[in-house]
């Protein structure tokens, strides 16, 4: 037998399995470090309590005979879809409920919506870019293509006519760089893959952070029904990075070489997923209520509020940064001109603050690295506490 020798193409670890192992290799070595960790993502603060609420509800159901439920329908109970087709109208947009699949979390859809397309489409990724795109399809052995984002485009990789793609991935507000695409912006990428009989993959994972006129969703721009699949994922927005939930929007019309790309995704659905968890789906209706949203936004705000912090201080140490408004992510460039590994092993060092270097997210985060406002308000401002005296 042989196994799938695309792996041999990746790199040997996942970019946060790497952070992990040098931090706790420093946690074994430093035991008397207060290690502040704003490297990975990951909420601190809890679920919202309805959310709480539901999930309990969920949980009692199950006990019952009369409220037991067993698979769930491959595509999401139709009250958590209306509520999310009723979250897209409260910021403008329209989807359709039936266009609604509701998922385990977006990495997991990112990771397998390629499942329908040919191994022979070139798929087209910005550079920094989130590992998960690329990875998952090199180990379908995919040839891929990068779209520079650098400081020059402030990190917003705009399309190059002459080059073709058939599987484009854009993540806005992005991740790690933090900078959000502008409606115009949006408007050129969907014409570039309308042109290109191209599939956008919109990751929109971090659009609850979005604080200014950026697009929420790419179904904001005219065109995008007809070429683009969206995702999204309740980890930022309602701290489910453990409970897992998100949902992917595959518009009725979108449609390739001769198949509706909803029908294939239904399809690879059905045979690969059972679906979400009632307690769960009970649990993500929640979020989309109104009392949900106003208990969620109290977490968003509150972590806006590290990032504000974590801005303000590369504002007064003078270092050039993207993100941090519309994002839970601040993309910083290391001070005296330190490489991203070189900066991460600094840091670690001399304030046992973690962040994630920008080498690990594609060639264009050499000499760049990321902090997360995921932490607390109190670990943030220790941890910039402890930059400031090391810059300063
Ligand atoms: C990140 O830190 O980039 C994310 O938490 C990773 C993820 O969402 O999988």
């Amino acid at each position: 037998m042989k196994i799938n020798h695309h792996f041999d193409n990746l790199v040997p670890n996942y970019l946060f399995a790497d952070v992990a192992r040098k931090t706790n290799e420093f946690a074994a070595a430093h035991p008397e470090k207060e290690i502040i960790r704003l490297g990975i993502g990951d909420v601190t603060l809890p679920l919202a309590p309805i959310v709480v609420d539901a999930m309990k509800k969920g949980c009692e159901d199950l006990k019952y005979k009369e409220t037991f439920r067993g698979y769930p329908e491959y595509e999401g109970y139709d009250f958590v879809r209306e509520a999310i087709a009723g979250y897209y109208k409260s910021f403008g947009v329209t989807v359709h409920a039936d266009e609604i699949f509701v998922s385990d979390g977006a990495k997991s859809d990112c990771g397998n919506l390629p499942d329908i397309f040919a191994q022979d489409n070139t798929v087209l990724v910005t550079d920094p870019v989130y590992p998960v795109y690329v990875d998952a399809n090199i180990m379908a052995g995919r040839r891929i293509i990068y779209a520079s984002s650098n400081r020059d485009n402030h990190f917003l990789a705009m399309p190059d006519e002459s080059i073709k793609a058939d599987i484009i991935y854009l993540c806005s507000p992005n991740n790690p760089t933090g900078a959000a695409y502008s409606a115009k912006q949006l408007k050129a990428w969907v014409a570039y893959a309308l042109k290109n009989n191209a599939v956008i993959l919109y990751d929109a994972a971090y659009e609850a952070f979005i604080a200014d006129d950026s697009p929420r969703s790419i179904f904001a721009i005219d065109g995008a029904r007809e070429c683009a699949i969206e995702l999204c994922s309740l980890s930022k927005t309602a701290g489910f990075t453990g409970t897992r939930c998100g949902y992917t929007v595959i518009p009725k019309e979108l449609n390739r070489d001769g198949h509706s790309l909803h029908a294939l995704w239904y399809r690879r659905q059905a045979t690969k997923f059972n679906g979400v968890s009632w307690p769960v789906q009970c649990a993500a209706a929640a979020v989309f209520s109104d009392e949900g949203l106003r208990q969620i936004q109290a977490n968003l705000d509150y972590y806006k509020q590290n990032a504000a912090i974590i801005s303000a201080a590369l504002d007064e140490l003078g270092v050039y940064y993207t993100g941090g408004n519309n994002s839970p992510y601040i993309w910083l460039e290391c001070p005296g001109d330190m490489g991203s590994w070189q900066f991460f092993d600094y840091l670690l060092q001399n304030a046992a603050v973690v962040g994630t270097p920008g080498e690990g997210f594609g060639k264009n985060g050499k000499g760049y690295f990321r902090l997360t406002s995921f932490g607390s308000y109190e670990k943030t401002t220790e941890a910039i506490e402890r930059i400031k005296a090391l810059f300063i």
